[in-house]
């Protein structure tokens, strides 16, 4: 007798954010570098962004967005199997910042671990953890996008420093119960463009001296326009391919929760798709570029604004750094 196999989906349980309460404006960025409002609306729809204040690191903006995903799913810390952390801003090298938040919310049942693919760390962190739920090697698993982008900004370089804010989002995810889950996923990476974006020291290749920061070679660096033509070309190519996977049309997505980079770049996968801009989630005006936490937050958003329903096919899609890319399908609801 042929014994069907049905294979368990991992479903978003609950979802939580956190944002610093200080607002920078492009006003108060017109005090720091020369620059405009009208040149960094224009050029990359962001009006405010939130930085944080102090010693605040990753952690402190994971622990309360990873409590507030806990409680959404109704799930408490003692019953994570397992934690991973997106952040291309950990609070140190190691240990990963997903043991810090372990210890902070009382995860103690649970692994974990950072993943870093930049701007892509929370998608990939999803991917990973929808795979290990569906092998059944786990149950509940919490994905973090965390990052303090504004520390490693270099504030005397225009190009970057405009773009970027501070936040963290948060996913508890487990098997699901009902019809919600991910439904396809694709991973990618282009090695070849490493260099248009990185911070160059720190790890053992160019480790921190003090000639290293009179050099500032501790600040991010960016060739813009190399990453706006790579985005452009990746991102809708990724979309198509991950909703052909998951057995679907365009026309069965009802939202598509990208990376927030440039609202330029979400116009440009837009128009390449075909799909309608009004399809596309929009949260830099508030946040500017938040490297990881960008797309939690944005799911976030659209879930309280009402534009979320069980049942609906949503597409969420990382690109970043690397240069990496990862993105699935997820229908909505457990
Ligand atoms: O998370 C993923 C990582 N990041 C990204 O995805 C970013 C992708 N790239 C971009 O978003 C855009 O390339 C930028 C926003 C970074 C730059 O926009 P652009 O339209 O590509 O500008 P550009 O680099 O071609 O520069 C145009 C002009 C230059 O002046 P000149 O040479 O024409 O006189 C720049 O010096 O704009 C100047 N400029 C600025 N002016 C005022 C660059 N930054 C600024 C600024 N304020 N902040």
């Amino acid at each position: 007798m042929c014994q069907q196999q049905t294979i368990t989906r991992a479903a978003i349980l609950g979802l939580g954010m956190h944002v610093p309460p200080r607002i920078l404006t492009n006003a108060d960025l017109e005090k720091i570098v020369e620059t405009s409002d009208e040149w960094i609306v224009t050029r990359t729809g962001i009006r405010t962004r939130r930085i944080v204040e102090g010693d605040q690191a990753a952690s402190d903006l994971a622990v309360p967005a990873a409590e507030a995903a806990l409680r959404d799913a109704g799930i408490s810390a003692a019953d994570l199997d397992l934690i991973i952390c997106g952040t291309t801003t950990p609070d140190m090298v190691f240990p990963a910042t997903a043991c810090l938040v372990q210890e902070r919310i009382g995860a103690t049942r649970a692994g974990a671990f950072d993943l870093l693919a930049a701007c892509s760390s929370f998608v990939y962190g999803v991917v990973t953890a929808a795979q290990m739920i569906e092998a059944g090697l786990v149950r509940h698993v919490l994905v973090l996008g965390a990052e303090v982008l504004t520390r490693l900004a270099d504030w005397s370089d225009r190009t970057t420093s405009v773009l970027i804010g501070d936040g963290a989002g948060a996913v508890v995810m487990g098997p699901s119960s009902g019809g919600g889950g991910v439904r396809s996923t694709v991973v990618g990476s282009d090695g070849s463009a490493a260099d248009i974006l990185k911070l160059p020291s720190g790890g053992s290749r160019v480790p921190m001296t003090e000639e290293v920061v009179a050099k500032g070679l501790h600040r991010a660096r960016m060739d813009g326009q190399s990453v706006f033509k790579l985005a452009v070309r990746i991102v809708p190519e990724t979309i198509l391919q991950v909703v052909q996977k998951a057995g679907l049309s365009l026309d069965d997505i009802s939202l598509v929760v990208p990376h927030q980079a440039n609202q330029r770049i979400t116009e440009a996968v837009a128009r390449a798709t075909g799909l309608p801009l009004e399809r596309f989630v929009s949260t830099i005006e508030a946040y500017g570029n938040t490297s990881s936490a960008s797309v939690p937050i944005s799911l976030w958003e659209a879930r309280s604004d009402g534009r979320i329903k069980d049942g609906d096919n949503l597409v969420l899609i990382g690109f970043g750094g690397g240069f990496t890319w990862a993105a699935c399908v997820l229908t909505w609801g457990r």
